[in-house]
């Protein structure tokens, strides 16, 4: 492992308006992803072109403005707010006789630095290796004497010097790593469904304070910081609500625009994590004057993972901040918790937050497999009269296979009434 740098490396950021895309970053979020990573921002270059210039991306003009900034702010590192071609980056980086990063090897530093848990690491490792090896053709020569900074952290520290095949190698290794502890994933995802614990997952823009809110809730110490990402990969803990069940609440992934796509791919496990959930807590910065476009990016991501179908609760945080904001819960017309307007920091409404969390899992209709014997017609008579069952089928011995899709007290409340507990399956 190479030293991190102590001091942030210097860097020049160059931000682009393209008018062939819809809608750009905003340079704001492009500076914090800057120092989320641990650079100092030195000088920014703005400009705005038709179309990417197939050498540099930017304009000979625009390359030379960069060239001068990194020389007069004595730069270590350029960063550039959109996604280069392993040439454009060569180019770039020999022209400019410094590092460059594109947005997608920014985002992947930023997720090296942030992963917890093992599986977090092994999926940045893998992704941040696919990025590097579509650029590990040769020509990594000039830089041969850096080492370490934003961008080379993780893998890029101990694989730069290293061909294709070892790289190769290490990503088919990563891969069956990952494979086994996605099953390992996937076992402890079976026993919590088993133990009939449901599965909150929190969700929400960067900063919303999902961490913050995930201590306060289950008393644990999670890492949670002002910055970008501080959240990654889920961490899993019981959650005990107060009518003395209990849910296990997952920490999950600090939303952001434009996810790059491989990134997405890469956290797919994780993900599901959000996408098999029986309840989403969407926290939302009630004091940012940007929360309803933040509120729609989440959406929108939620969308791509497959996990808008999953039943939401709102959690306004922050009203701290805001003034003449009571903790209260929000209902829609049947009555049902839909928000909730708490601040997490400063410990007002937790009580009405769990309140709201146990009345929604309660009600969750969820989809089961249930094995009943012969002898439990009157459980079987209840279910029909409930119009709760969905299929149902006799096997040899005469057990019957019942799919139902029934909120998951109700359902325990009826087998624990009929002494049918030990059937669920
Ligand atoms: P990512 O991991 O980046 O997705 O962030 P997060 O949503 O987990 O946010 P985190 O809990 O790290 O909080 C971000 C910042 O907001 C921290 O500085 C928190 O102290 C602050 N914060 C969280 N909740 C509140 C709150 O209720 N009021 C105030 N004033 N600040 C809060």
């Amino acid at each position: 492992m190479f030293e991190r740098p102590k001091s942030g490396e210097r860097a020049v950021l160059v931000h682009l308006e393209l008018s062939q895309e819809e809608e750009r970053e905003e340079l704001s979020e492009f500076q914090e992803l800057a120092v989320s990573a641990g650079a100092v921002p030195v000088a920014i270059v703005t400009g705005s072109r038709r179309t990417p210039d197939p050498k540099y991306f930017v304009g000979s003009g625009k390359a030379e403005e960069i060239q001068a900034a990194v020389q007069s702010y004595a730069a270590e590192l350029v960063l550039v707010d959109h996604p280069l071609t392993p040439s454009q980056e060569r180019n770039l980086e020999r022209l400019l006789s410094c590092r460059v990063l594109d947005r997608t090897g920014l985002i992947l530093d930023i997720f090296a630095q942030r992963a917890r848990s093992h599986e977090g690491k092994l999926q940045v490792e893998l992704a941040q290796l696919r990025h590097l090896a579509t650029r590990l053709v040769r020509g990594w020569t000039h830089l041969e004497r850096q080492r370490g900074g934003i961008g080379l952290r993780g893998p890029g520290e101990t694989q730069l010097e290293t061909d294709r095949r070892l790289l190769g190698e290490r990503i088919k290794q990563l891969q069956r790593r990952l494979e086994k502890v996605q099953r390992q994933r996937e076992q402890s995802r079976r026993a919590r469904q088993r133990a009939e614990l449901p599965t909150v997952s929190l969700v929400g823009y960067t900063n919303a304070g999902k961490s913050t809110l995930f201590n306060r809730a289950t008393h644990a110490e999670v890492y949670a910081a002002d910055q970008l990402f501080a959240t990654l990969d889920p961490t899993l803990r019981r959650l005990a609500l107060p009518g003395g069940g209990g849910a296990v609440l997952a920490d999950t992934v600090g939303f952001i625009r434009h996810l790059p796509h491989d990134l997405v791919a890469a956290f797919r496990s994780t993900l599901q994590e959000t996408r098999d959930a029986d309840l989403l807590l969407h926290v939302i910065d009630s004091a940012d004057p940007d929360r309803e476009a933040k509120i729609e990016q989440v959406q929108e991501v939620l969308a791509e993972i497959g996990a808008d179908e999953v039943p939401q609760l709102e959690i306004y945080n922050k009203i701290d901040l805001l003034p003449d904001q009571a903790p209260r819960i929000e209902r829609n017309a049947e009555g049902q918790a839909i928000r909730v307007w708490i601040s997490a920091a400063a410990n007002l409404g937790l009580d009405l937050l769990l309140t709201a969390i146990e009345e929604r899992v309660a009600g969750a209709a969820l989809h089961r497999s249930l094995r009943l014997p012969p002898s439990a017609g009157r459980l079987r008579a209840t279910l029909y009269s409930l119009g709760v069952v969905r299929s149902e089928q006799v096997d040899s011995e005469g057990e019957l296979l019942l799919e139902v899709e029934i909120g998951r007290q109700s359902l325990n409340d009826l087998c624990k009434e009929q002494e049918f507990a030990a059937l669920l399956m």
